[in-house]
């Protein structure tokens, strides 16, 4: 009779034990949140590559990002092996669409970053405002970027995450369309959107506010500004971020009302077309002095032409595009807007770029791109486009801890990211994940140069669209000049921002701003951030 007790008494006091641990651990927010039951995620994550190979998904069916994307991000921000063993498992020989960066043999650039977790530092290829003469112009110490997520669509400790290791990395961190948050100042230079409800810039009646933008400008980092058009996941749509979810925080935070529905318009009140909106664009950054673009999804050609028509004689203009894809993120959007409104990057930035560099515009705009672009191969592509700088959304939040359980539009985030709810949030460690964030846009940097000097060039921005191959089974390759229309000289930037550029990156080589430390070459040989203060940041 005694021995029958103790058994149960035991495995609840091991429970309990498990419980404690996960509770009180740090490391992983799905435990803190789910003590006990987590664990089985982590060993259907163990198992899974046996279980898959015999019974479920392929490593690359899964949506929006495969297994073997996700574990790419995964290791490198964690700082782990992220090599892939045995050969690629994509079907080269008979899929469509696979794309083939050609290398050089003898080259003008040596490969000399090649170890794993080794620190690239990859400023841009072009100084974002110094076309148009900005007062607070500015060489881009990154091309990697965290591209707008608003504070309310992610947790306020996410939020702070990505703010924290964007300053370890040096990169910039959007604000998304829901204003500055506390969350926001924690040392990582911010873009601030602009977006249709004028969040945190807008004055009691809620229509955009000059003055409320320059006080703004002048409290929080911000180093460029980015009036939103539209987004690749649900053009022409605004946003509801529902009652139950606007907390005091986020009230004060948009200037809204506490509990109550807090709603984006579709379209901008400030202006409404391609004259007006230059004009505001002028006016805002005559007021901050900083560079200001635009973002947007991209579907009828109209708008594009009419804007870089209206560039043309340089009087007004924009100082960078962001294009996003239709296959870009949201937090929430009706499935045909996800599905079926806007094109997907490559499609609609080749026909962006395009319309600038016909008319020569092409070397003065600084063009950004989003839409999965957060993985090596499809960066170097969209660098290889014209793309001047990548910004990272959703494999961004991958690093701090995302699963991809698809419920960001519930509110039930079991990893804490994208949750106002305190207790989902309160896993996510921001410290821990910060480290995690910073990890994963260095190993993309070093990973873009890697294949930049692969093909034979010192910067990623140089890699041109003959260089890269789209296949279509064994039959037929096309190079993207080809596949997009390009001709002689696009994609580049000027002959000035590559000489300037590439003798950047001559001192990155020279060993002035990088170090290492040694380490398994299978763990980690990586160096601390290579940040600059304001001073001596190297705008040329
Ligand atoms: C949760 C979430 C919130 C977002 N919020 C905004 C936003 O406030 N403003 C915006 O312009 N884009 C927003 N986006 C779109 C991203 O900034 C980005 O353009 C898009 O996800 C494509 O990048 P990705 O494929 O790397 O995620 C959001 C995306 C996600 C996933
Ligand atoms: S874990 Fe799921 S709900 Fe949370 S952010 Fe990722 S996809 Fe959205």
């Amino acid at each position: 009779m005694r021995t029958l007790w103790k058994a149960p008494v035991a495995a609840a006091g091991a429970l309990g034990a498990v419980a404690a641990h996960d509770l009180l651990q740090r490391r992983h927010a799905i435990l803190r949140n789910y003590p006990v039951l987590g664990h089985a995620r982590f060993l259907v994550e163990k198992i899974g590559p046996e279980l898959r190979q015999y019974v479920v998904a392929g490593n690359d069916e899964e949506r929006p990002f495969t297994r073997d994307q996700r574990r790419w991000v995964y290791a490198s921000a964690k700082l782990e092996n992220n090599y892939t063993g045995f050969g690629t498992d994509n079907d080269l020989e008979h899929g469509s669409g696979n794309v083939v960066v050609h290398h050089r043999t003898f080259a003008r650039a040596a490969p000399t970053h090649g170890t794993v977790g080794q620190e690239a530092r990859l400023p841009a290829a072009k100084v974002l405002g110094g076309p148009r003469g900005r007062r607070h112009a500015f060489r881009p110490e990154s091309v990697v970027n965290v591209s707008g997520m608003s504070f309310g669509s992610l947790s306020g400790r996410a939020v702070e995450a990505i703010n924290r290791g964007s300053a370890m990395a040096g990169c910039l961190h959007g604000t998304g369309e829901g204003a500055v948050s506390p969350h926001h100042l924690h040392g990582g230079d911010l873009v601030f959107q602009i977006g249709t409800a004028y969040f945190g810039c807008r004055d009691d009646d809620g229509r955009f506010s000059l003055p409320r933008l320059v006080e703004l400008c002048e409290r929080a980092p911000v180093r460029a500004i980015e009036v939103k058009l539209s987004q690749g996941a649900k053009p022409g749509l605004g946003g509801v971020l529902p009652g139950a979810k606007v907390s005091r925080e986020i009230a004060e935070t948009r200037g809204v009302p506490e509990g109550v529905d807090c709603l984006s318009p579709p379209r901008h009140a400030e202006f409404d077309d391609v004259d007006s909106m230059l004009d505001f664009v002028e006016r805002v950054a005559d007021a901050t002095g900083l560079p200001v673009g635009i973002k947007s999804a991209v579907g009828d050609m109209g708008f594009w032409r009419e804007l870089a028509e209206a560039m043309e004689p340089r009087e007004r203009g924009v100082d960078f595009v962001s294009v996003d894809g239709g296959e870009g993120g949201t937090g929430a959007a009706p499935m045909v807007f996800a599905d079926s409104v806007s094109l997907p990057f490559r499609l609609g930035f080749s026909r962006v770029y395009a319309e600038f560099a016909r008319r020569g515009l092409h070397e003065d705009v600084t063009f950004v791109g989003a839409g999965k672009l957060g993985l090596p191969d499809n960066a170097v592509v969209a660098f290889a486009l014209g793309a001047d700088l990548v910004a990272v959304g959703r494999e961004a939040m991958l690093a701090v801890g995302c699963i991809q359980a698809q419920k960001c539009h519930t509110g039930a985030c079991p990893t804490g990211v994208a949750t106002q709810n305190p207790w989902l949030e309160h896993g996510l460690d921001p410290a821990l994940k910060a480290d995690r964030l910073a990890n994963y846009v260095r190993t993309l940097r070093r990973d873009l140069l890697k294949v930049a000097e692969t093909c034979g060039v010192e910067h990623p921005a140089l890699i041109d669209p003959e260089s890269v191959e789209v296949l279509d089974t064994l039959a037929d390759g096309r190079l993207l000049t080809e596949v997009y229309g390009y001709e002689p000289g696009w994609g580049r930037p000027s002959a000035r921002d590559v000489d300037q550029v590439v003798a950047l990156m001559r001192q990155v080589d020279d060993g002035e701003v990088e170090a290492r430390t040694e380490g398994p070459p299978e763990t980690a040989e990586r160096g601390p951030a290579t940040r600059e203060t304001d001073d001596d940041r190297p705008v040329l």
